[in-house]
């Protein structure tokens, strides 16, 4: 099930298509998110779909109840694999989600994003009004056990928390792991970077990997090299 996921930021369905077209016939697992997404329109999930691919539709619901409901209703007609909500959304709303994906769906994978990771400690003070007291890590375990109480599947986070989170809400609760780059990769914006191997030692689940491979000029090869490192094969 362990799996690398490539994060699609491209601006046009024109740009992804050409990346695309470095992978030849191998399906992959593609996350595609707002930037694409809202330009695009749901066709291009169906047009990848399509093409054998497994797509993560990274939209971070956050609404009331009946319209997370309601969006999730439409979102699982285009057959995806995994989507996810934002945890501040609150129980209520993850567990309209969480019902209306077994109503309705099996397969997918449902996640919460817990804190977003561009806020710091000092943001989730002062912007979010939580109290000084509770940690930023204390925060995003606090959010992820709200998430496991609304029966999703499990969270967004760094690699850095797995072995926590793994080791307070299961091993079946799935880790989606952003902010990997390979060893000899340069940092880009992200702060706290993982290796794909380092990954694989924590116990991630899923790595989303975005420039490391859409900015390569060889994107199979990295893709390859990633995943061989991440599988450990
Ligand atoms: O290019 P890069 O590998 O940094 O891309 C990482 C992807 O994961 C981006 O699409 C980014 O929005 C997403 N992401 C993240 N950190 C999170 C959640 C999502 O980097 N906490």
């Amino acid at each position: 099930m362990k799996d690398v996921i490539i994060a699609m930021d491209f601006p046009s369905r024109e740009k992804s298509d050409e990346f695309l077209k470095n992978f030849k016939d191998q399906s992959l697992f593609l996350k595609i998110g707002m930037e694409l997404f809202y330009k695009e329109g749901p066709e291009i999930v169906r047009a990848y779909k399509k093409m054998g691919h497994k797509i993560f539709l990274d939209l971070k619901l956050h609404d009331i109840e009946n319209t997370v409901r309601k969006a999730t209703l439409s979102l699982l007609d285009l057959d995806i694999d995994m989507i996810n909500y934002h945890a501040q959304g609150g129980y209520n709303m993850l567990k309209a989600a969480s019902e209306e994906i077994e109503n309705n769906h099996k397969n997918i994978i449902s996640l919460g994003v817990t804190i977003l990771t561009s806020l710091d400690e000092e943001s989730i003070h002062r912007d979010l009004k939580i109290e000084r007291d509770l940690s930023l890590k204390d925060t995003v375990l606090s959010y992820a056990g709200l998430v496991k109480k609304a029966h999703l599947s499990g969270v967004v986070c760094s690699a850095l928390e797995v072995k926590e989170i793994k080791e307070k809400f299961g091993e079946n609760f799935i880790t989606v792991t952003p902010g990997i780059r390979p060893k000899s990769f340069q940092k880009d914006d992200q702060k706290r970077v993982v290796t794909p191997e380092m990954a694989r030692e924590f116990g991630s689940d899923f790595i989303v990997v975005g420039r490391p491979i859409t900015k390569a000029e060889n994107p199979l090869e990295v893709y390859r090299e990633i995943k061989r490192e991440f599988l450990g094969e």
